[in-house]
């Protein structure tokens, strides 16, 4: 069974689909499965935002494939892994988590580069374009870090 990983931020649109893409860039040879989704449902089935579009684009990786969506409990069952990019998302996911098991799979995704330093990837959605650089680098390094833990 491939491993399930799923990143989490607010939107949907900026951060966690540009995680989704990184990983999916640098784990093109392993067997995982990738998704992401959203704690809020405002962008439900919209394109990432075209500043994620573009810096992902500038690292060669094409996430326009990819549609917003709200996370839902389920998701705690359904994925092994599950990556948030701050501290409201990840106090949003365990909300919805019932058992130790879900409550365990929900990490801070910068905990992976920075472990137990409890940073945030910030919300890039009402700043300039250098936010979308600094976000794509600090996932980066995340995701790089999670592939050698597989
Ligand atoms: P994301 O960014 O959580 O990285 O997708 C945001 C996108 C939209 C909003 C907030 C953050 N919003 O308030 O609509």
């Amino acid at each position: 069974m491939p491993k399930k990983i799923l990143m989490v931020c607010l939107g949907n649109i900026c951060r966690s689909p540009l995680a989704e893409g990184i990983l999916a860039h640098l784990a093109a040879d392993l067997d995982l499965v990738i998704d992401s989704a959203g704690t809020g449902d405002w962008h439900q089935g919209q394109m990432p935002d075209v500043r994620s579009i573009a810096i992902a684009n500038k690292y060669g990786i094409d996430i326009t494939n990819q549609r917003a969506r709200h996370f839902k409990a389920a998701d705690l069952d359904r994925f092994d892994c599950i990556y948030a990019m701050d501290k409201s998302n990840y106090e949003n996911i365990l909300r919805l988590a019932k058992t130790d098991e879900q409550r365990n799979k929900v990490k801070l995704i910068l905990n992976e580069s920075f472990p137990d330093e409890d940073r945030e990837v910030p919300d890039p959605y009402y700043r300039g374009d250098d936010g979308f650089d600094n976000v794509y680098l600090m996932l980066e390094q995340a995701c790089k870090k999670i592939i050698t833990q597989l």
